[in-house]
Formats: C-alpha cells, sequence, structure tokens
C-alpha cells in the first residue's frame, strides 16, 4: 500500500462536505478577497481561493488595490467590509508591500469574519484551546491526521519552522491535542538530533529538499509544508521526498499535500463564519 498522503483527495472530501451545507443555504456566504499589488504568487493564490469558493457555492467579492495604497485606505475598505452584512468573511492576502503594517491590518479585520484565523483574539482563544476560527493550513494538518487515523496524542511532533502563520499554531494545536512538541528554527543547534526523534515531522522554514533521510528516523510520519519553485519551474518541498519517502511511514507530497488542504479550511472557516453570523 502506498505511504503517500493524498491531500488533494481530502481536500475535495471536505470541499464536497461544504457544498451539501452550502447547498442547503438560501442565502450564500460571501467571502471578501483584498488584495494589495501585483505579486504573482499572491496573485495565483488568490485566485485559486476565488475559484474554490465558486465550486462549493461560496459568493466572492474581491478588491484589488494598487501596490501604492495608502495604509489607511486599506483600514478604511476593511472597516466598510466589518460592518457589511452580506459580508461573513474577509481575506487580505499576504505578504503586503513594505510600507504597510500587516499587523495593524489584521487588528483591523472584525474577528468574526477573521477566516485567515490570524486576529489576536483568534490566536488567544486557541492559544486557550478555545472554539473560534483557526489559521487555515495548520487546521487543514489536524484534519489531514485526523482523516487519516493518526494518533495524536502522546506523539512526539517536532515542527521545523516558528512562524506566525504555519509553526508556532501548528505546535499550539498539536499540544491541545496532547502530542508533546519540539519547535526547531534557524537558531536550533543539532536540528538532526532533534528531527531524528521525532513521531511525526512537520517541515514549514522555506528551504526546498532540506530533510533528508539521515535527519529522520525509521517510520516517521512526515508533514510537509513548503512551496518551493525550482530552477525548472517545477513546485517541491522543504522534504526531499525522493530520498526520504521510504524510510518514512507516511508522508505528504508537493504538491497535492497540504497545499489544497489550505483552500479547503478557507471554504470551512468561511461556511462556520456565516453560521455564527446567523446564529446557528
Ligand atoms: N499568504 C501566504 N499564506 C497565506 C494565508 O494562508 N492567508 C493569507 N491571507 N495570506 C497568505
Amino acid at each position: 500500500m502506498s505511504n503517500i498522503i493524498d491531500g488533494k483527495k481530502i481536500a475535495e472530501e471536505i470541499k464536497n462536505e461544504i457544498k451539501l451545507e452550502v447547498d442547503k443555504l438560501k442565502i450564500k456566504p460571501c467571502l471578501a478577497v483584498v488584495v494589495v499589488g501585483e505579486n504573482p504568487a499572491s496573485q495565483i493564490y488568490v485566485q485559486n481561493k476565488k475559484l474554490a469558493c465558486e465550486k462549493v457555492g461560496i459568493k466572492s467579492v474581491s478588491h484589488e488595490l494598487k501596490e501604492d495604497v495608502q495604509e489607511q485606505e486599506l483600514i478604511q475598505l476593511i472597516n466598510k467590509l466589518n460592518s457589511d452584512k452580506e459580508i461573513h468573511g474577509i481575506l487580505v492576502q499576504l505578504p503586503l508591500p513594505a510600507h504597510i503594517d500587516e499587523n495593524k491590518i489584521i487588528n483591523a479585520i472584525n474577528p468574526e469574519k477573521d477566516v485567515d484565523g490570524f486576529h489576536p483574539l483568534n490566536i488567544g482563544k486557541m492559544m486557550l484551546g478555545l472554539k473560534t476560527l483557526l489559521p487555515c493550513t495548520p487546521s487543514g494538518i489536524i484534519e489531514i491526521l485526523k482523516r487519516s487515523s493518526i494518533q495524536i496524542e502522546g506523539k512526539h511532533v517536532v515542527m521545523v519552522g516558528r512562524s506566525n502563520i504555519v509553526g508556532k499554531p501548528v505546535a499550539q494545536l498539536l499540544l491541545n491535542k496532547n502530542a508533546t512538541i519540539t519547535i526547531c528554527h534557524s537558531k536550533t543547534k543539532n536540528l538532526k538530533e532533534i528531527t531524528r526523534q521525532a513521531d511525526i515531522l512537520v517541515v514549514a522554514l522555506g528551504k526546498a529538499k532540506f530533510i533528508k533521510k539521515d535527519m529522520i528516523k525509521d517510520k516517521v510520519i512526515i508533514i510537509d509544508v513548503g512551496i518551493n519553485r525550482l530552477e525548472n519551474n517545477k513546485i517541491c518541498g522543504d522534504v526531499d521526498f525522493e530520498n526520504v519517502k521510504n524510510k518514512a511511514s507516511l508522508i505528504t507530497p508537493v504538491p497535492g499535500g497540504v497545499g489544497p488542504m489550505t483552500i479547503a479550511m478557507l471554504l470551512k472557516n468561511t461556511l462556520e463564519a456565516y453560521l455564527k453570523f446567523l446564529n446557528f
């Protein structure tokens, strides 16, 4: 049997479940997508998010702002979306241009419409283990583990990477599920000694094919969150897939692993924000 986790298939299952729910609704949920400037990767991500909404029957409206937009103008737009009763979720695609303070923008979003789960209030609730909108990639990883029948409780999870979007929330969500967590980062000494202890290794450091087979133990479960573009234009993860795949018991590929889950969880959050808005 294959040891490759099919993230695309799991994401399709989730999207089908969402579609069934949305089909029952008379008024459809609506996601506002805000993108600033012309970052080509952001343009592709936003396009994929809008297409995914359409496929499950969620409406989306997009606001494309010029690269040199003033911070205040962006905040005004967010305020308008916050009070718009026809908008249930707001997503501001990151990164933003350097002259705009990302924290200020995230803070401006109504936490109940924060479908990215980036607002400090939602992060705080997540830390406390309370129900709230969770960041999409981390909750997508939890969903992959759940739907692949992988036990989390009592496992030693090594998280390589400590970003606010992936590393820190992944560690927190897995801690909430009673795993033992070690977080590693660019200043970690003896990285290999630590990664070799992992029962579950989650990698999000942004370096193509960084994890090799001498860095893992036999039968480890590997979740690769990296998205790196190679010189030949192909996409690869932070794990050297071909090098490690026979040593791991399960592994997510790139593409087709964690990536599709992020979008599925965004749709799930949008539906949740809508249902909460209607007091379901
Ligand atoms: N940029 C990279 N990942 C994300 C994400 O999950 N949400 C948003 N808004 N921007 C991103």
